[in-house]
């Protein structure tokens, strides 16, 4: 063999989904990131949060392989794909990581069926292959009904739903969240979350969930979805080894300002997470003082 890494290296199983060395990414002169490193282990949450602009969504957009770094070296699943070529990174793309953008980013004139198929017709698999797995993602996001409905007929909850859709058909074993609740009310934020659990849970897979609405980490890093013997998914509260294996990368002015535990990151004191877990009110308590209408005190003149 030509090579020069061991046969056994090769075959050797890689614990990590994915792995930043040293990425930094510029636009023009200016960084986005800088020396980023960390690992996302098989089967791992990591939660990713930040100021706007520091840096999260260009994170994502190099894991996969949308933006290639300025320096560094990204792996997927053990590989470098810094020197792969547009129609292996749309394998890797299709077959193995699937990534909810910030944005919305569904494809009007196009169906809720073709929009979620997508993925796996770009990467030309078998057509019962792309059915089924299109028909049974739509079923989980509880879109069956809708199969034909142009994204401009759906509710936004529903647009919300089909992106997920799209990104986790065919189960990719990396998922990328952009900050996938931005935009919904409570109640629609509340559904999209706990199908993202669903799919951690009972689907597998790594995953990075980009959010600024910091009470997501705790609810997702703290439950768990299980499927009961009906069939049924319930999802709970879970304590101590129970617990899914998640972590907390906050990004600041795009370096990795903190990387621990959502316990390390809930009681953290360093600034640039004290400033996001407990912001300081810019307003005076006296410029929101509102007077009791009901005070004895107040002369009523009729
Ligand atoms: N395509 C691009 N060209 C030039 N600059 C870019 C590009 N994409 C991102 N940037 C810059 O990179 C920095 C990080 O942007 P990024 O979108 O990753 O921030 P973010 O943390 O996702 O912010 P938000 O919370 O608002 O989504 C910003 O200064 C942004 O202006
Ligand atoms: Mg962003």
């Amino acid at each position: 063999m030509a090579s020069d890494q061991p046969a056994e290296r090769e075959s050797a199983p890689d614990p990590h989904a994915l792995e930043f060395e040293h990425v930094s990414m510029f636009f023009d002169d200016s960084p986005a990131l800088q020396d980023i490193t960390f690992k996302l282990q098989r089967g791992q949450m990591v939660f990713i949060t930040g100021a706007a602009g520091s840096g999260k969504s260009v994170l994502l957009h190099l894991a996969i392989g949308l933006m290639h770094p300025s320096r560094g070296r990204i792996l997927v699943n053990g590989r470098d794909i810094s020197g792969l070529d547009e129609t292996e990174l749309l394998a890797i793309r299709s077959r193995d990581m699937g990534l909810v953008f910030q944005e919305d980013a569904l494809f009007t004139g196009m169906s809720t069926y073709d929009n979620a198929a997508y993925r796996l017709v770009e990467h030309e698999l078998p057509e019962a292959e792309v059915d089924r797995a299109v028909r049974e993602i739509l079923t989980f996001v509880g879109l069956e009904n809708d199969l034909e409905k142009l994204p401009e007929e759906l509710s936004i909850g529903m647009r919300r739903r089909l992106e997920l859709a799209r990104a986790l058909a065919g189960c990719p074993s990396i998922m990328l969240f952009d900050e996938p609740t931005s935009g919904l009310d409570p109640i629609n934020s509340r559904q999209v979350l706990d199908l993202i659990i669903r799919a951690r849970d009972i689907n597998g897979g790594s995953s990075l969930f980009v959010t600024k609405e910091l009470h997501q980490i705790p609810y997702a890093a703290y439950r768990r979805a299980e499927r009961k013997g009906s069939g049924e998914v319930t999802i709970s509260k879970v304590e101590g080894k129970d617990r899914p294996n998640t972590g907390v990368i906050v990004l600041h002015e795009g370096r990795i300002a903190f990387t621990g535990s959502v316990e390390d990151f809930e009681s953290s004191q360093k600034p640039e997470v004290a400033e996001l877990t407990h912001p300081k009110s810019t307003v005076r308590e006296e410029d929101i003082e509102i007077r009791d209408p009901w005070s004895k005190e107040r002369h009523w003149k009729l």
